[in-house]
């Protein structure tokens, strides 16, 4: 069966730390060729690589000196493009991160741009004057925290950065900048990438006014991010964005089918502006779901309005975790873990599954020596970390759990000697062949391509019941959201069980849905018959 980009699965590699292959402690490019045919086996069909290229490494790869090369930590262009031949002898698509908002001080389009006010270049970033008093220009905060200006005494003005102050902003308004990182696209195009994810989209334009932004009413201090304490209205979100997405598609479509994810933290209204702003092969990355409380009723009135809304011409996304984000096991727990990608890979569209969540891996402990975010280290809070969910993914029971063959850069999950790739091969029950199971099952199941998604109202409420339908094929979903056993009693016809979460009960082995029970945290795929 052919599939398209309506019915990918995404699996997100972390360079760094996938798979270490010249034993420096550190993922590289070859790392990810080794292991591209477990991507195959667990089920994806497309990888995003978060960056590769040039960097000093402040934000591990984000901020960037070179946009057209790898760097050497990661391999050469050499093995890049050796990467995605592989990959695409293997059926596998690659999405690169690419990011246009900013780039490291060491750029040279920066240090030209710092050089003199009156150098081409200048205005390429975004510098402003100080105020009377020599202030900042205005109130607006940095993702990372401080101020978002920093003054440059050589030349006596403030630049922008929305993240770290060695992360300067490009000036989207400035019609070379938008040319430059066109071409930036065209070069990795050609290169024979599959699609980008668009970091930080979002951000890209700041209105320009340069007005201060309003207090955040609802903003606890000492308690949220420093960043909440003002509402974004003049920073985020703005009407500019809309159009970028043409922009994008228009030099994407130059190559064929390629595909553009975006990256935005948005609720539900913003997130449809981007979709109906974008066309088919566009979708913003959906992060609510992991966002909510574990409370179905939560759960299901999103995702009943979500897939409504998105509809069947765009793609809805469902992202789990990320390398930005605390990892889902251990938000939720590991039984509600199972339910959550049950959920996820049974839903309509474009799962994608951030490395080491198909084996249940949670986030790593990091003492505060072994620290590594320049987020957590900049506001000084250990809780913004994104360090122990970027911890080795975890291979095997060896040393470094077969990541490296030198201590890692970050230190491997404690809990690496269950929570591996190898273990959980060959254990039936294991979170691994969860995943294995349905995303196998998906790939030849046309009710889960490309049905339709349709919640069912039952008596017991700590049950998310869902049908997915296809012509004939009929699929129906049971997650018990509770950590105690639920009675069901639906009329429906004896259905075949496809998988249960816990893996076990045999496929095809019958269900009465008249009287059943599901254990504590159990899902069901379930099909019925006809
Ligand atoms: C995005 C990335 C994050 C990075 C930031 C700045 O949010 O996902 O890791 O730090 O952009 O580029």
């Amino acid at each position: 069966m052919k599939t398209n980009w309506h019915q990918s699965v995404i699996y997100h590699i972390y360079p760094r730390s996938f798979k270490d292959s010249n034993k420096d402690g550190i993922g590289d490019l070859n790392g990810i060729i080794q292991k591209l045919d477990y991507v195959v086996e667990l089920g994806a069909d497309t990888i995003w690589i978060s960056p590769t290229y040039p960097s000093p490494m402040r934000d591990f790869g984000y901020d960037i000196s070179d946009f057209c090369n790898v760097d050497p930590l990661f391999g050469t262009l050499e093995d890049f493009d050796n990467l995605i031949q592989e990959a695409h002898n293997r059926n596998i698509k690659v999405i690169i991160d690419y990011i246009p908002g900013h780039t490291a001080w060491e750029h040279p389009w920066f240090v030209a741009s710092a050089s003199s006010r009156i150098n081409p270049k200048r205005d390429w970033y975004i510098w402003r004057d100080p105020k009377p008093d020599g202030s900042v220009p205005n109130n607006w905060l940095s993702v990372f925290g401080g101020s978002r200006w920093e003054y440059d005494a050589r030349t006596g003005q403030y630049y922008m950065h929305s993240f770290l102050k060695e992360m300067p902003d490009l000036n989207w308004r400035n019609p070379e900048v938008v040319d430059a990182m066109l071409e930036v696209l065209r070069f990795w195009l050609k290169r024979g990438i599959d699609g980008i994810r668009i970091d930080s989209f979002n951000v890209i334009y700041k209105h320009m006014d340069y007005l201060d932004e309003p207090l955040n009413p609802a903003y606890i201090h000492g308690e949220n991010d420093p960043f909440r304490e003002h509402d974004h209205i003049y920073t985020l979100s703005q009407p500019e964005l809309l159009p970028l997405l043409k922009t994008f598609r228009k030099v994407l479509s130059e190559f064929g089918d390629k595909f553009m994810v975006t990256e935005s933290y948005v609720e539900m209204p913003q997130l449809l502006k981007l979709y109906r702003a974008g066309d088919s092969l566009h979708a913003p990355f959906n992060f609510n779901i992991f966002k909510l409380p574990w409370n179905l009723n939560e759960y299901k009135s999103f995702i009943d309005v979500f897939d409504k809304e998105v509809g069947h011409e765009y793609i809805p996304t469902y992202v789990l975790g990320n390398h930005d984000n605390h990892r889902i096991a251990t938000k939720i727990g590991s039984n509600q873990a199972r339910i959550a990608a049950m959920l996820q890979l049974t839903l309509r569209g474009m799962p994608t599954v951030y490395y080491g969540e198909e084996i249940g891996m949670i986030d790593g402990e990091i003492s505060l020596d072994e620290m590594q975010d320049p987020w957590a280290k900049n506001v000084g809070d250990v809780r913004l970390g994104r360090d122990p969910q970027r911890t080795p993914m975890q291979w095997n029971t060896e040393k470094y759990a077969g990541f490296s063959t030198k201590k890692p850069w970050l230190p491997i999950g404690k809990q690496y000697m269950y929570s591996n790739v190898e273990i959980q091969q060959s254990d039936t029950q294991s979170m691994l062949n969860l995943y294995k199971t349905i995303l196998h099952f998906r790939k030849q199941s046309p009710a889960l391509l490309y049905g339709t998604y349709e919640s069912l109202k039952i008596k017991n409420k700590n049950v998310y019941a869902y049908m997915r339908t296809y012509k004939t094929e009929k699929l129906l979903i049971l997650l018990n959201f509770s950590e105690e056993e639920q009675k069901i009693s639906l009329n429906i016809p004896t259905s075949q069980v496809i998988c249960n979460s816990y893996l076990t009960k045999e496929k095809g082995s019958l269900m009465d849905l008249k009287n059943s029970t599901l254990a504590p945290f159990e899902g069901y795929i379930l099909q019925l018959s006809q």
